[in-house]
């Protein structure tokens, strides 16, 4: 079995859609938001493919350091002056993990951060996969100044940045 990462284009969308109904029955997200991501940012955004079917996501995009996009909602545009690329997302059908999927996926945003001049990257740990995130070099961070913008990904979620300098 050959696992790997490609471009994922806007006609993917459907499948981010299925696997995302069936990974994070309770955290949905309308297929709109997945479709605004990879139009805005289609070098973020990755499917995870095994003999042509697409068996998993990534999605990511430059955003502002302590600031988080809420869950199922547009973002409208990306800011000026990012200084971080968010993974707002990676997903993978249980069958098909096992593959190091995120962490490969954190290498590919990693290089793009790095041609973009961009030092760091964010994600919201939800599932108590603070632990997973950690062995790719993320930290909690501190959320005092965040006030309830992480209140849409649910209890327990941590907010962790990996300084990439
Ligand atoms: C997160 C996810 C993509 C990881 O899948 P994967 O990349 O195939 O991970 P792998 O199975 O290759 O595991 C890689 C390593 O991380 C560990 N790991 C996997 N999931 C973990 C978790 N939730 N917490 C802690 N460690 C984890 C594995 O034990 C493995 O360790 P090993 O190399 O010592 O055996 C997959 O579990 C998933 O889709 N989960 C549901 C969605 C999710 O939680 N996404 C993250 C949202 S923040």
């Amino acid at each position: 079995m050959d696992f790997k990462w490609f471009p994922l284009d806007r006609a993917d969308v459907k499948d981010v859609d299925r696997i995302a109904r069936q990974i994070h029955p309770t955290l949905p997200e309308r297929v709109e938001v997945f479709e605004e991501k990879i139009r805005l940012f289609p070098e973020g955004c990755c499917k995870f493919v095994e003999a042509e079917n697409i068996v998993g996501y990534g999605i990511s995009h430059p955003w502002k350091l302590f600031s988080v996009p809420p869950l199922n909602q547009l973002i409208g545009s990306l800011p000026d002056n990012p200084d971080c690329i968010y993974i707002h997302d990676v997903a993978v059908l249980p069958e098909a993990r096992g593959h190091n999927a995120a962490g490969s996926f954190v290498e590919i945003i990693t290089k793009l951060a790095r041609r973009m001049h961009i030092q760091k990257l964010s994600c919201v740990s939800v599932y108590g996969t603070e632990a997973l995130w950690s062995r790719f070099g993320f930290q909690a961070a501190s959320t005092e100044t965040m006030g309830s913008k992480l209140n849409s990904y649910g209890n327990g979620t941590k907010y962790m940045i990996a300084d990439l300098a």
